[in-house]
């Protein structure tokens, strides 16, 4: 029997997972998760054919210069791929997979999550109940923004921003979208594209960012832009949070040009910008996006499927570089 690959598995994935992969490789892994640096990484990938990792770590056109000559592949537990220097990937002949698709709903379900969350002041209720501050129903206590019936503006239009189109519509939201390219009428299932991101914003009293990052979209919501937004609009990201300028959004949200916002993903995670924690009006969750069960061992197969194709010398299902 010929041996199993070796591969480096950079964090601590679920149990089917790391059962699978232990299964089918020779699978070097991070007992205590902790997130390696660029020295670190490129240590333990001697001897390696492949990488398994996450968005935590970043695969500069320095680090993948630096790979041992033997890894020629890298599977990557996200969907995102901001991470990874693709076309440095591309210059050296490393492949790279990603985990598309089974993610998309329980994102999707994150962002109306924050979306209700943000709307309907759900921290400060929650925190009334926990702190056990509440004194009984009155008629003005905490009164929120409605949401069925209202627009919802969804910046990036790919399969997640289409998944919660498909939620919104549920909540009669009016979905308007900008996307770099305009959906088959199919896909738009009635919503109505703004080619101009900026005019998407005008009419957007509700905002979903679901573009994925790059340097176009870095800081693309800035003061200049949420200026655009309606007064009292809510915004939502469940995206990339390098996407929105933390110091215009909170200046937004303190003045009130903005009601609330609701945000899974920060700029530099783990760390968090500190106006937020401050904000009553913010509800902030710590990159959840695609946690559930099922989604995180779909992802985690999709690594497997991945490798698996590489090392049978056939076409990685997911590849993106
Ligand atoms: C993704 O898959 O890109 C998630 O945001 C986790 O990094």
């Amino acid at each position: 029997m010929p041996a199993k690959p070796t591969i480096l598995v950079t964090r601590k994935l679920p149990p089917n997972v790391l059962a699978r992969l232990a299964r089918d490789y020779d699978a070097r892994l991070n007992d205590d998760d902790h997130i390696f640096d660029t020295d670190e990484l490129l240590e333990r990938a001697r001897g390696c054919q492949a990488i398994v990792c996450c968005s935590s770590e970043r695969l500069t056109a320095e680090t993948i210069a630096g790979l041992p000559a033997e890894v020629r592949a890298v599977a990557t537990f996200s969907v995102g791929t901001e991470h990874v220097d693709l076309a440095a990937a591309r210059a050296r002949g490393l492949i790279v997979a990603n985990t598309p698709d089974v993610l998309t709903d329980s994102t999707a379900d994150i962002a109306m999550l924050l979306l209700l969350a943000a709307a309907r002041r759900a921290y400060e209720g929650e925190r009334m109940m926990r702190e056990n501050a509440w004194a009984g129903w009155t008629p003005t206590q905490l009164l929120g923004v409605h949401v069925t019936g209202k627009r919802l503006g969804i910046l990036g239009m790919g399969r997640i921003g289409q998944a919660v189109a498909r939620r919104a519509r549920g909540f009669a939201m009016e979905v308007h979208y900008h996307n770099r390219a305009r959906l088959p009428e199919a896909l738009e299932a009635g919503a109505l594209y703004h080619e101009d991101p900026e005019d998407l914003l005008k009419v957007s009293p509700f905002l979903s960012i679901n573009c994925p990052a790059t340097p176009e979209t870095h800081h693309f919501l800035d003061v200049r832009r949420i200026a655009l937004l309606p007064d009292g609009a809510i915004v939502v990201n469940t995206a990339r949070g390098a996407i929105v300028d933390d110091e215009a959004l909170i200046a937004a949200l303190e003045s009130g040009k903005l009601a609330a916002a609701g945000l899974d993903v920060f700029e530099g995670e783990p760390n968090v910008h500190d106006g937020y924690r401050a904000l009553p009006n913010v509800f902030i969750l710590p990159h959840l996006g695609s946690a559930t069960h099922e989604t995180r061992d779909a992802m985690g197969f999709k690594c497997c499927d991945n490798l698996d194709a590489v090392f049978a010398g056939a076409a990685p299902p997911d590849r993106v570089a």
